[in-house]
């Protein structure tokens, strides 16, 4: 398959402590990429260095053969890569429509109107919603809001932090559910998902890779095999 999205030894580092180890690893067309780790493995700051929110300290990221690792966050967006932060990813004073206009920011007027038709489409929940203060609605709701807003930028390569965090169990089957149709509707060539929730997120997967202390400990095709034993990745987190 070919490759999409690749790092190549990127270190990465928050002033003198460096959090990311050589990081390798190719993402290719049409996987469906879970990253897991213990808390502080270092899973965000992979998410936010191959976006470009930080640089990597040596490494590089390309995208689709061509060297991103110095380019914009905004031009990285443009080519089509999207990320949903794992916090403070919608404006709770802004109402659903804002956020979703907010999402799309850079969209001509006529693009706004069709990419927002197209998401309410897929997220119909938020139709009724619209001119609701972001803030008062559900948790639910509100990673469905932020994930509608990643969409308006009609994504080729969706990053997720976590979409689930915070939710209560049914509201997180919903959105991780909701995932297969999306990348369908969307023609999402390839997603890299971040997920503590690991029953669920292990029957979506295609890719398991599994970070700890910074460091690619496992990489695996065949994340079914994990589904019924969750605990055997789980028993890497602690390196036992
Ligand atoms: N802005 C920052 N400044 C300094 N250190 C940071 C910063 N953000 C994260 N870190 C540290 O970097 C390490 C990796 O953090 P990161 O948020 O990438 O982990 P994570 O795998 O996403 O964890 P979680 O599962 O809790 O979200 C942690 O030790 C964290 O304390
Ligand atoms: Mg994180």
């Amino acid at each position: 398959m070919e490759t999409l999205l690749q790092t190549e030894g990127v270190d990465v580092a928050y002033g003198k402590r460096r959090i990311l180890h050589k990081i390798s690893m190719n993402l290719s067309r049409g996987e469906k990429v879970l990253l897991i780790g213990p808390n502080g493995a270092g899973k965000t700051t992979l998410l936010k260095t191959v976006i470009g929110l930080l640089s990597p300290g040596n490494g590089a990221v390309n995208y689709l053969g061509e060297d991103i690792t110095h380019a914009s966050v905004r031009t990285r967006v443009r080519k089509g890569i999207s990320y949903l932060l794992q916090t403070e990813n919608i404006v709770p004073g802004l109402t659903v429509e804002e956020n979703l206009a907010l999402g799309g920011y850079f969209l001509t007027r006529e693009e706004l109107e069709k990419q927002m038709n197209m998401v309410l489409d897929a997220m119909e929940f938020l139709k009724p919603k619209l001119k609701t203060r972001a803030g008062l609605m559900s948790g639910g709701e509100r990673q469905g809001l932020a994930l509608s807003m990643v969409l308006m930028r009609n994504p080729k390569v969706l990053l997720l932090d976590e979409p689930s965090a915070g939710l209560a169990p049914k509201a997180a089957k919903k959105i991780i559910e909701r995932l297969d149709k999306i990348q369908a509707t969307f023609q999402v060539e390839m997603v890299c998902m971040v997920e503590h929730n690991l029953k669920l997120a292990l029957k979506w997967a295609t890719e398991v890779i599994l970070l700890v202390q910074g460091r690619v400990v496992l990489v695996s095709d065949s994340p079914q095999d994990f589904v019924q034993k969750p605990e055997e990745l789980e028993k890497y987190f602690f390196g036992v």
